[in-house]
């Protein structure tokens, strides 16, 4: 048998989670809501939290799997890419307690851990497969050929998709983050109100800054005219927003399937939480014939279960590191 406990600290979200044999006993989750009123995530702030949530947290995921401390065979952790102060908390408090309880320690990369999350629960993907991998930092095409072996073939050169919809809240005044928000008014408003550009970047790649930029001057403009236009047309907006956003996202998937001959289709990261994505990637899987995955809501954002996932298959190969690693801001999958 092996249990292995998971900790993500990278950003904002401290979680813990057991994982036993390849299956999710717990995870927890402790959000920050400190950062709402700075309109985004404030990095003093972000690991001041992560240092208080810590270890309530595993203690919280050790209970609800119904182990103890004694039954843990390896300690998983984040090792970035992520905010440096917040990687360290959840970086030092698995080395702590590796040392403590004489255990194995494994470094996860959180890009891939979220890639993983798909072997959570089934159907699970067979490789090779392709991933759209969008959060508030990344938006990546990856060739998924085996569990920590990808194969980067597309990314943004500017925005991710995840800030695309964050910062496009804040023109919006929508309090942060905006993704899930723009999401929810998008569901009562019609996409096609408002005509945004679609960006032409070669290749696989993505950008999102002129996407912004149009919709700054789009928004500008309409309030010169009427002072009540976001008031009165937030609905339209959004969808208008999220459409674009997902339609430069799934164009790019399009584009990859039939680049590679890949016809197996995941989405990951905290964006793939949102419904347009996710119906949009439906319907182009079922006119392609695709195998599509998607990702439950709570493995789509950041969370200890898939770190724990990544970490029990690093577990099956022996992949552990020493005592002195440290955590990286900036990894490649
Ligand atoms: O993966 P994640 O939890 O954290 C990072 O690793 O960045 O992703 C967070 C991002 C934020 O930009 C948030 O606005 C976005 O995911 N997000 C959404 C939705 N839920 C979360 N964006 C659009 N629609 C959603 N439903
Ligand atoms: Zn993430």
């Amino acid at each position: 048998m092996a249990v292995i406990l998971g900790i993500e600290s990278s950003c904002d979200e401290t979680s813990a989670s057991i994982c036993i044999d390849g299956e999710i006993k717990s995870n927890i989750i402790a959000g920050q809501v400190v950062h709402a009123k700075y309109g985004g995530v404030v990095p003093e702030l972000a690991s001041r939290a992560h240092q208080q949530n810590i270890i309530p947290t595993v203690d919280q995921a050790i209970q609800e799997a119904k182990i103890s401390k004694k039954e843990i065979d390896a300690v998983a952790f984040t090792r970035g890419p992520g905010l440096l102060g917040s990687l360290l908390v959840g970086t030092s408090f698995a080395k702590s307690f590796a040392l403590a309880r004489q255990l194995p320690l494994i470094e996860v990369n959180h890009m891939q851990a979220h890639i993983l999350a798909h072997f959570i629960e089934s159907p699970k993907p067979a490789f090779p497969f392709l991933c759209l991998t969008v959060s508030g930092g990344h938006t990546q095409i990856v060739l998924v050929k085996d569990y920590f072996e990808m194969e980067l073939l597309g990314q943004t050169l500017d925005d991710a998709a995840g800030e695309a919809f964050d910062k496009t809240a804040k023109i919006l005044n929508l309090p942060y983050p905006g993704g899930p928000l723009i999401d929810k008014y998008a569901q009562e408003g019609n996409p096609e109100a408002f005509r945004l550009p679609e960006p032409q970047i070669p290749g696989l790649n993505f950008s999102f800054s002129g996407l912004k930029t149009a919709i700054l001057y789009m928004v500008q403009g309409k309030e010169a005219e009427n002072p009540n236009f976001l008031q009165e047309n937030m609905a339209d907006v959004c969808a208008s927003v999220q459409s674009r956003i997902v339609s430069i996202l799934l164009n790019k998937v399009e584009k990859a399937v039939k680049q590679s001959g890949v016809k197996d289709v995941a989405i990951a990261g905290g964006v793939s939480a949102n419904s347009g994505l996710r119906q949009g990637l439906l319907e182009l899987g079922e006119k392609h014939n695709w195998n599509v995955f998607i990702p439950k809501f709570e493995y789509c954002t950041d969370n200890a279960a898939m770190i724990a996932i990544a970490g029990y298959h690093k577990y099956l190969k022996g992949e552990f590191v020493a005592q002195d690693i440290a955590p990286l801001a900036r990894m490649h999958v």
